[in-house]
């Protein structure tokens, strides 16, 4: 196997970093394959321009970061039981699109996903970006009286309110090309999961609460939660803490979910956006002390 150099660049002063000089098609030596593993502990989210990728492949490439976990409410990809297609075609206007609020992918799971993966096929001329937040920088930004609050705290999620809660109202459509399956007991019931959870291998804390899937402290009332949980989905959203991608075809994100939230930019009505998604699995969050 040839000797390959790649390139690190970070796009803001906070999260996010672009690799260049690699061919993720390719089966990736030892010391890349750790050059990326360590590359998405330090920048949270990765961008690849230029690939090529079959499904297959993109599965291969996955495995980098860990087994794959399948998604409970999500019609497979033909063929593919570990690929979704996030797709909206070109006549479907005014609906909500796949990932179109800030979320932490699946954190209704007893254990979320580790890292998500999109690959892009077809993408708009222009919109249709997504944009990440660091939620170590969320939660280090917290004062210190705030800190000592959350701490040792639980919140419940569930993926019940999906296109209900902090999504467009409900006369909106939901894509019919994604294919999501309603009132899934799996999706539904609430799962609690630490406020502040440690990530594994940074150690460091993170906030994990996003406004999709996360409708309450454990033991409270959503009423009671409401106040609080809004005021910290607010905090996160500085523009400090984000980055922005925009997509070409050939492009490839993956991102770690338990230490960053996401939004889909839903500005793209009249194209058609197809992109190849799979995930790595994750493990149970850990309470930070
Ligand atoms: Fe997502």
């Amino acid at each position: 196997m040839g000797y390959q150099t790649i390139a690190i660049e970070k796009v803001t002063g906070g999260l996010g970093a672009e690799v260049r000089g690699v061919d993720l098609s390719r089966p990736l030596g030892d010391a890349v394959a750790g050059e990326l593993r360590r590359a998405l502990v330090d920048h949270l989210v990765l961008f690849f321009r230029g690939q090529r990728l079959t499904p297959e492949q993109q599965i291969a490439f996955s495995r980098l970061y860990g087994p794959l976990q399948r998604v409970p409410y999500v019609r497979p990809m033909e063929g593919f039981p570990d690929v979704i297609r996030v797709l909206k075609e070109a006549d479907e206007r005014r609906i909500s699109t796949f990932g179109n609020a800030w979320h932490s992918d699946f954190s209704f799971l007893e254990e979320p996903p580790m890292a998500s993966i999109l690959y892009a096929l077809e993408v708009p001329e222009h919109g249709g970006d997504t944009l990440w937040i660091d939620m170590y920088e969320a939660y280090e930004a917290l004062s210190d009286g705030m800190k000592r609050m959350l701490r040792g705290l639980r919140a419940m999620h569930s993926g019940r309110p999906y296109g209900v809660t902090g999504a467009p109202p409900k006369d909106l459509r939901t894509s019919r090309s994604i294919g999501i399956e309603r009132n899934n007991p799996e999706a539904d019931r609430e799962v609690a999961h630490p406020v502040v959870r440690r990530h594994p291998e940074s150690g460091r804390k993170a906030l994990f609460v996003n406004s999709i899937y996360t409708g309450r402290f454990e033991d409270m009332s959503e009423a009671e939660s409401r106040p609080l949980l809004d005021y910290l989905y607010q905090h996160a959203l500085r523009p400090e803490f984000a980055c922005r991608f925009r997509w070409q075809p050939g492009s490839l994100a993956v991102w770690d979910n338990r230490c960053t939230m996401h939004y889909a930019v839903n500005d793209y009505d009249g194209s058609r956006r197809l992109l190849h998604r799979t995930q790595v699995q994750g493990e149970k969050p850990m309470l930070a002390d």
